[in-house]
């Protein structure tokens, strides 16, 4: 029987080199798309797949992340003092239930395996989440709620792919394909960041999935992988041929935000789905190309 998905992991303790200095002193997360950072945007989309549990796997530098999604007592008295009802309807997002969002420390960034496994009290025996929140979606049909629908369809584990050119695989985990039905792929090898000519597709798992408990004994194992990191695509491979594993091929477009010409890509793409600000943005961005 399908369990119910409830329970969501956001791994946040990465060191978000490829962003520094921006990422010195803030974490990669709390950086704005247009006016909301990456960690709303994921916590958002999770709520809209009906996940109401979340654990963030924070590191050090990180306070602001919990803070966010706190009440700032001194900022909403006197916006209500100033009658800046706009200015409080913008926190709306970051209110959340009391107790909803759970932090475990990653004393040491070995990986993402080895975050995932940090939360592993959190799991226990239910499915789970994992959102990358670097790794935003623009889509009508928010990422995880479509990988939530298949998950219902399938069982078992679930992991969003896209197509990536065949230069780039060796920047991502990379699935070995069997049966595909053009929406849904069934998993018949997992590899994490092959070289063109070694990878057994140009199929590339995003940062949106969800998961069976079982992979917490894998990554028990503190295997390393590929960076000498304990690597979640090593932890997932292990549970190919003992339980359903598919891709699926979600409809939306992917900005890998930990990159900073994605990062600006998503600005742009953001900020021209806004009705307040798509046409200042497109007259100004004619200036420019
Ligand atoms: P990235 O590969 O983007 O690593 O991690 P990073 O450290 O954040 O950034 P760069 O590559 O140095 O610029 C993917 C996700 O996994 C988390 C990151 O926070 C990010 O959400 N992560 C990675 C951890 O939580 N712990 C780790 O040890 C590694």
């Amino acid at each position: 029987m399908t369990k119910k998905l409830r329970k969501a992991v956001l791994p946040v303790a990465g060191l978000g080199t490829r962003f520094l200095p921006a990422t010195k002193a803030t974490a990669k997360e709390m950086l704005p798309v247009v006016d909301k950072p990456l960690i709303q945007y994921a916590i958002e989309e999770a709520l809209a797949a009906g996940i109401d549990e979340f654990c963030m796997v924070t590191g050090r530098g990180k306070a602001a992340l919990v803070e966010h999604f706190d009440i700032a007592y001194e900022l909403e008295a006197t916006l209500r003092e100033r009658n800046k009802t706009e200015a409080l309807d913008l926190l709306e997002g970051t209110r959340v239930e009391p107790g909803s969002i759970l932090t475990v420390r990653q004393q040491v960034p070995h990986g993402l395996g080895h975050a995932i496994w940090c939360a592993r009290a959190f799991i226990g025996d239910d499915p789970f989440a994992i959102l990358l929140p670097d790794d935003l979606v623009l889509a009508e049909t928010p990422c995880l709620a479509q990988l939530a629908e298949a998950y219902y369809e399938t069982g078992g584990n679930i992991v969003a792919v896209t197509e990536v050119p065949r230069e780039h695989t060796n920047r991502y985990g990379i699935l070995k394909t069997g049966r595909d039905d053009g929406r849904l792929v069934e998993v018949k090898g997992l590899v994490e960041k092959p070289a063109p000519d070694k990878a057994p597709s140009n199929l590339s798992i995003i940062g949106r999935y969800i998961l069976m408990p079982d992979v917490i004994k894998y990554l028990a194992l503190m295997e390393r992988g590929a960076g000498n990191e304990v690597q979640l695509t090593d932890g997932m491979a292990r549970l190919i041929g003992e339980q359903p594993f598919h891709g699926l091929r979600y409809q939306g477009t992917r900005f890998d935000c930990g990159d900073k010409v994605g990062f600006l890509e998503a600005q742009i793409a953001f900020a021209l789905k806004r009705p307040d600000m798509a046409q200042a943005v497109h007259a100004f961005l004619k200036k420019y190309v």
